[in-house]
């Protein structure tokens, strides 16, 4: 098992890495102080890991919710669930939630978690691997509204994360290829190295290379913690992390919650963010290719859906965190490995990307 921390002062917390992490009890029991523990889950989660979660539990007194699977509820509404549950069972505030389960659970239990009786303790054992190397590390929590893909939320910090690469046997290939969007993403954002390693070594992740996962996963992870130790809530350099995900989130709330995974997202409007920073003069015509080609040799999309014009790609690119005053802003690449801080983007300019990349 390999230990990574995300160092955040008295908010510290480590990441642990390995196989058969599930069951080591110890590693959940080290950070929970009180009987009460409630496992947040969901129904194809449940029948894969969710007794052995429990079975790491046997001193608690455990309660689980088992939500609907899918994106489209990642609501205020079934997180209302959680708070049902918690409160019938008349869980205080000295409790644990744990989320077991992909991005959508981490992000869902941990928005409970921060919410409830205005903050309980919580530990993500993420089961995806975009949910290993992106969304269970930094803390941000949430859910969607029907205007805006996680607009309601806040910045929570876990426990630990329990990241057990056993896990991913389990995982569709579709699922495996949106999380090395996000793995991506850490190459093209802040270290080159590993995006050459990723080209070199894209077909082993592909067929689940034990050793080549573990690797990614650690890079990413720590790759994460760097930047969430720097800027826990945003206010620069974590911001990059957010490279493509403003295309990718008007592609997600464009074509209905579920349609494209996140990950298929973000591969798609990473590829709109590198066409953008090529026009900008940054990247070359051979960057964006490589950048693309990377993507396609994981199976990714790489074309926004023509159902989304330009019109409707600026309406939804509106409602952003990083803008300011109804202006667009955006994460671009000055050169692969190296982003910019969110900028103002000439609308002229977004509108040939919007208009010609992936159009003809
Ligand atoms: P997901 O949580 O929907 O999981 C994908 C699918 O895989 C689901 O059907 C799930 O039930 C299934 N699944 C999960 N683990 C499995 C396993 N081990 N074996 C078999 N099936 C399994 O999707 P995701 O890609 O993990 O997460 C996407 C979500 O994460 C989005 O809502 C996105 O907004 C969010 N996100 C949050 C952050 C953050 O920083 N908080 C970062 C990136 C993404
Ligand atoms: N996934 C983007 C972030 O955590 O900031």
């Amino acid at each position: 098992m390999n230990t990574l921390l995300v160092e955040l002062g008295d908010r510290s917390y480590p990441i642990y890495i390995g196989a058969g992490l599930l069951n080591q009890p110890e590693l959940y029991t080290r950070c929970i102080k009180a009987k009460q523990v409630v496992v947040i889950t969901n129904e194809t989660i449940a029948p894969l890991y969710l007794n052995k979660v429990l079975n790491s539990l046997g001193n608690f007194t455990v309660e689980t919710v088992i939500l609907p699977d899918g994106e489209q509820f990642k609501t205020l509404e079934y997180v209302t669930q959680i708070f049902d549950t918690l409160l019938s069972h008349k869980f205080s505030r000295n409790a644990t939630l744990i989320a077991l389960g992909g991005g959508v659970i981490g992000d869902m239990g941990g928005f409970a978690a921060a919410c409830y009786q205005r903050g309980i303790a919580f530990i993500q054992i993420p089961t995806t691997l975009l949910a290993q190397v992106d969304s269970s590390v930094g803390g941000k929590t949430g859910v969607n509204h029907p205007l805006g893909k996680n607009m309601i939320g806040a910045f929570y910090q876990p426990q630990c994360v329990i990241a057990d690469a056993d896990v991913l046997d389990t995982l569709d290939d579709r699922q495996l290829a949106a999380g090395l969007a996000e793995v991506i993403k850490y190459g093209l954002i802040r270290d080159k190295i590993f995006f050459e390693w990723l080209e070199t070594n894209i077909d082993r992740l592909l067929t689940r290379d034990k050793v080549a996962l573990a690797y990614a996963i650690e890079q990413s992870c720590l790759n994460k913690a760097q930047v969430v130790s720097e800027d826990e809530t945003e206010t620069g350099v974590r911001a990059t992390l957010n490279l493509g995900h403003t295309f990718g989130h008007a592609i997600e709330t464009g074509s209905g919650y579920g349609t494209y995974l996140h990950g298929e997202a973000v591969a798609i409007g990473t590829c709109q963010a590198a066409d953008l920073s090529r026009r900008k003069g940054w990247l070359t015509d051979a960057d964006v290719e490589r950048i693309i080609n990377l993507f396609k040799r994981c199976h990714l999309p790489t074309t926004p859906p023509d159902n989304l014009n330009s019109d409707r790609f600026l309406e939804l690119m509106a409602v952003d965190k990083k803008n300011v005053n109804g202006q667009i802003r955006l994460i671009l690449l000055h050169s692969i490995g190296v982003a910019t801080l969110p900028i103002d983007i000439d609308k002229n300019l977004l509108l040939e990307t919007l208009n010609t990349y992936g159009r003809i």
